[in-house]
């Protein structure tokens, strides 16, 4: 879910609403609104987008006020409807509240509540939250601040929350536990969210809290930070921020998801940029420099992540297995964390995230902190809870990722670890001198491939005008490949919703291999490096079972052109490196099917860019 709230000068209306859009990558359900004009709290709440909101509130409430809190919802208690959508308000109509996360122990406060009187209207967890601050405020009575701190003393689970009350027309009390939250600092204006795209155009300072901080936001005052827990005060650190407009804008593109795809050459040279100096044999990383023994000692290295993330981490296992001869165990972040596993001070656990706020890997780091792992980051959005919550880490430097289905943080990620795979092997001596350089100078030439790879686009464009209306589709590849292979099946469900799946080719025959007839498509990453004549054969076996073959080569190819029925080429690469090649026309085809389904590219059903529940 994505939260914003403003209290200032200006009207806090457009504020919010262009706030929401800009937070809708965080869930998209439903939407609301509340803004309070000093006497009215006017709110408006609905099904749908933030599109849906801003009509049904342009026509039916009074949109006055310098203060308001808005909310975009990824349903976790009760069906995304008008009634469950935030904000949520108090029995007594007084205090209003947005949350993002969840409270666990809810059933058993609503029950004391409704003891004591209190009604429910919607199903959601944050109801009960708003009416527990009410109960503390009146039976205590204390103020709202004092009231939302007693009162998160009770709960357990995890939240972001922005409170505020009719008595107080210049103040908003916000909260963090897990979810994050950011305040813009203002000329005499704050702004509230739960990163710090809505406020961008306003005000270059924010202040990010920390888990169990909240404070008291009040207009003519300095923000001061509390503790939940013991009362204890701190004053914030004012950060200015770095992002700019025009990375969180579509920039001429129809969807974002198409940009992002396009930002890709750029993207992977903002990686390196200061970290390969290919002429010098040199990878410059902090992160790994200064605990490089960590890492040349290290048992194994455990990477978890989830979705495209955990994808990259496959291809990793490859990479850092191979390259730097280091143990690799990948796993979704979601099982380790609860299967009790077996883990000590010579492990090194790599979290990947995107987003660096996926609820799932955050826990797995907190439990391998707890039992002595060094956890090591791999994230794109600075300052974020992974980041911050990590021993070292290497940021991917992507810039925003806006689009749900994730591309050029893919291929990032994977930069990222291969550079870190390289540095390793180079220290450890796994890897000669001369075939450090070659791969160096190779990984420095990939954004001009695949600069080249995307000029396949109107190829892509034709070939998926035959198969948009399939049903299902198979991906397969081998070795480095078979994760782009996930990866590729991924995408395609995502922004499609295709049935598709993802298989090392050579497993397609113990399974798969019994869906094969003339209406499936399989798509088979058939590069020239790495076991191609292997997936040489199992294109032959497909091909004799009637499948559509659509495969992925390396340019001047003859031998798969004649089997296959379309073939798309990237560039000549090493296998190592081909992941950053394979993977392009394997978003460019998911990206076309979408759109020729009139799927909703960007915000695909029930999925959120950022899963801060588990
Ligand atoms: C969500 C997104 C995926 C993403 C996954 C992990 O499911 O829809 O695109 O791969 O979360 O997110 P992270 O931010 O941790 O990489």
């Amino acid at each position: 879910c994505g939260i914003v709230g403003y209290i200032g000068h200006r009207d806090a209306y457009p504020v919010i609403i262009k706030g929401l859009q800009r937070l809708e990558y965080r869930g998209y359900d439903s939407a609301g609104i509340a803004l309070f004009d000093g006497e009215q709290i006017n709110l408006s709440k609905t099904k749908g987008k933030v599109d849906d909101l801003k009509a049904r509130s342009e026509k039916e409430i009074s949109l006055a006020g310098h203060l308001g809190i808005g909310h975009t919802r990824w349903a976790t208690h009760g069906v995304p409807n008008d009634c469950n959508a935030h904000p949520h308000t108090s029995n007594s109509g007084n205090l209003v509240i947005i949350h993002n996360g969840i409270i666990e122990n809810y059933e058993a406060i609503k029950k004391e509540l409704v003891k004591r009187g209190y009604s429910f209207e919607s199903d959601t967890d944050t109801e009960v939250l708003v009416n527990l601050i009410e109960e503390v405020k009146s039976k205590e009575n204390v103020k709202l601040g004092k009231a939302v701190q007693i009162a998160l003393n009770q709960v357990v689970g995890a939240y972001a929350i922005a409170v505020f009350d009719r008595s107080k027309p210049d103040e908003i009390v916000v909260a963090k536990l897990g979810s994050p939250l950011a305040i813009g600092v203002g000329d005499d204006e704050f702004f509230i969210a739960s990163d710090a795209s809505p406020f961008i155009e306003y005000t270059n300072n924010a202040v990010y809290l920390e888990d169990e901080e909240m404070a008291v936001v009040r207009l003519g005052k300095e923000i001061k930070l509390r503790k939940i827990k013991d009362d204890s005060i701190a004053y914030p650190l004012v950060q200015e921020l770095q992002l700019n407009l025009e990375a969180i804008e579509k920039g001429g593109y129809e969807h974002f998801m198409l940009k992002e795809i396009y930002e890709q050459p750029h993207a992977i040279k903002d990686t390196f940029r200061g970290r390969l100096r290919a002429d010098q044999g040199l990878i410059r990383m902090a992160g790994i420099d200064q605990n490089l023994e960590r890492f040349l000692n290290a048992n194994r290295i455990i990477i978890v992540a989830c979705g495209t993330s955990w994808h990259a981490g496959l291809v990793a296992e490859y990479i850092f297995e191979d390259l730097a001869r280091i143990p690799v165990e990948v796993e979704y972040a979601s099982e380790f964390r609860y299967r009790n596993p077996v883990i000590s001070d010579k492990d090194v656990l790599i979290a990947i995230s995107q987003s660096g706020e996926t609820a799932d890997t955050l826990a797995a780091i907190k439990l391998a902190k707890e039992r002595g792992a060094f956890v090591f980051g791999v994230c794109n959005v600075v300052g974020s809870s992974i980041a911050r919550e990590t021993h070292a880490g290497a940021y991917t430097h992507a810039g925003p990722e806006i689009g749900v289905a994730s591309t050029k943080a893919f291929t990032t990620q994977i930069t990222v670890l291969t550079l870190m795979a390289l540095k390793l092997a180079k220290a450890s001596g796994t890897l000669s001198e001369s075939r450090l350089h070659e791969m160096l100078s190779e990984l420095e030439g990939i954004p001009a491939k695949v600069e080249k790879a995307l000029e396949s686009n109107a190829l892509i464009e034709i070939i998926s005008d035959v198969y948009k209306d399939s049903t299902n589709c198979l991906y397969l590849g081998r070795g480095y490949n078979f994760p782009v292979a996930l990866e590729g099946a991924l995408k395609l469900k995502e922004i499609s919703y295709i049935h598709a799946e993802g298989y090392p080719a050579a497993e397609m025959k113990h399974g798969p291999i019994a869906l094969i007839d003339e209406q499936m498509p399989v798509i088979v990453i058939a590069t020239r490096r790495g076991h191609y004549e292997k997936v040489v054969s199992n294109i032959q076996e497909i091909k004799s079972r009637k499948g559509k073959i659509i495969a992925i080569v390396t340019e001047g190819d003859e031998q798969v052109r004649d089997l296959a029925d379309h073939v798309i080429e990237v560039p000549e690469s090493s296998e190592s490196l081909s992941p950053l090649l394979t993977t392009i026309p394997l978003q460019l085809l998911s990206y076309h099917i979408a759109v020729m389904r009139g799927c909703n590219v960007d915000q695909p059903r029930n999925l959120a860019k950022s899963v801060t529940v588990e």
